[in-house]
């Protein structure tokens, strides 16, 4: 290394320090470049002035940003960011996946990269704690894997997030769903039918639920509850509450279902969940049991059945020593409609099918009310559970 790429990279690590301690500047911060002088005038007064001009330049080339990949979060055309090791960047555009030309100089230059992402943020990746999830200052969310678990190299993913959320009507002008669909789905919600969207990952479930709590009447309190706040809404009232995982020494961590019981004592209206996975099925399903009608929220499944034994399961998990008949019961009785989305090969996504919950012999059963079928909607109105009762019968007869 040359002396001035050495002093550069001393820099870097300092303002990585400064930053770590809260004193630095955040990611494309305006006075980035006046601290940087400043370090460079405190480091090396004797340097003559112009190769103190260029040694700030090089060290903010290198303290800021992302490198090659600034050029991608810039495009707004870009919805997704994934860095397979230095040699390999792939980018989601409307919905597709593609090669880029992009690599990183080293495996360092990515470390490199992935510091000056963190850093700012409190968070750090290393051999002790080889993964982190953390939201940028805009949103953003951002994965990080490293080795020795990321075994071709350290993997970072950036979900870009999207200035404004889909609405129903933009979900219906890109053919995610037809008009009178959505229509349907937005009664359910007026009319406080508790609504869990599935799916597969990428499916586009939390957009469908951000569309959704969009026809939750102005005037409701909502509570949005989420490992990393998604969701935009559109409404007024909304408190949005956001998990925490675990510190570097393992503690502090706050999750979904902590904060789920705790909205219960805010007086909600709606809680909104934006990913169920773990115990907080439970006390979703005894809230939505209690009076807290019409929430909303998501689940990774493959079906409407598999979202129901899904939630059954991770009711179960939650609630050991709960007979399990109970536990079918709070789902029967909890939940009325599930909205099921997949992602085409195309990259374009679609609601498949919407099934209403009804009570079966053995807990919960699904009662198909909506399936498209080779292109073709095929439709029928509620009539088998709670829901017809709910929505009344205007909305039945939709
Ligand atoms: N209906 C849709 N039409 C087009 N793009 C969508 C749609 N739903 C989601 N997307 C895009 O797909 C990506 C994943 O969506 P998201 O709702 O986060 O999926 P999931 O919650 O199922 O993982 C986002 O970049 C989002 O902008
Ligand atoms: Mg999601």
């Amino acid at each position: 290394m040359e002396p001035l790429e050495q002093l550069a990279e001393a820099l870097r690590r300092r303002l990585i320090a400064r930053a770590r301690e809260g004193e630095g500047v955040g990611l494309g911060g305006s006075t980035l470049v006046e601290e940087v002088r400043e370090l460079v005038d405190a480091e090396v007064p004797a340097l003559p002035e112009g190769e103190r001009v260029s040694l700030c330049a090089r060290v903010v080339r290198l303290a800021t940003g992302l490198g090659p990949l600034e050029p991608l979060l810039a495009d707004p055309g870009v919805d997704e960011v994934m860095v397979n090791g230095p040699g390999d960047v792939y980018v989601e555009r409307a919905g597709r996946l593609e090669r880029t030309a992009l690599s990183f100089g080293s495996e360092a230059d990515l470390m490199h990269s992935i510091e000056r992402v963190l850093a700012p943020l409190g968070r750090r990746v290393d051999e002790a704690s080889p993964l982190c999830d953390a939201r940028l200052p805009d949103g953003s969310r951002v994965n990080v894997v490293i080795p020795p678990l990321a075994l071709d190299g350290a993997c970072l993913t950036i979900r870009k997030f999207r200035t404004s959320g889909f609405s129903l009507d933009e979900l219906v002008a890109n053919g995610t769903l037809p008009d009178a669909l959505a229509d349907f789905l937005a009664g359910c919600v007026a009319a406080r039918a508790a609504v869990l969207v599935s799916g597969g990952t990428g499916s586009g479930k939390t957009t469908t639920l951000g569309a959704l709590s969009g026809a939750i009447p102005d005037g409701e309190r909502i509570v949005t509850i989420e490992d990393a706040a998604e969701l935009q809404l559109r409404q007024h009232h909304v408190i949005r509450l956001e998990s925490r995982p675990a510190n570097v020494e393992g503690r502090g961590e706050v999750t979904i279902r902590q904060l789920v019981r705790n909205a219960l004592r805010m007086r909600p209206d709606r809680i909104v969940v934006g990913e169920v996975r773990g115990g907080e099925a439970l006390d979703m399903l005894m809230a939505l049991n209690t009076g807290h009608e019409g929430s909303l929220t998501t689940v990774h499944a493959n079906s409407p059945e598999d979202a129901l034994r899904r939630i059954e399961t991770l009711a179960l998990m939650a609630g050991l020593g709960l007979p399990h008949a109970a536990v079918r019961e709070q789902v029967a009785s909890a939940l009325d409609l599930v909205v099921h989305q997949a992602r085409l090969p195309d990259g374009s996504r679609r609601i498949e099918r919407v099934a209403e919950v009804v009570r079966a012999p053995g807990g919960a059963a699904t009662r198909e009310l909506y399936r498209l079928r080779r292109g073709k909607p095929f439709w029928r109105p509620p009539g088998g559970g709670e829901l017809a009762a709910r929505l009344g019968p205007v909305g039945a007869a939709a």
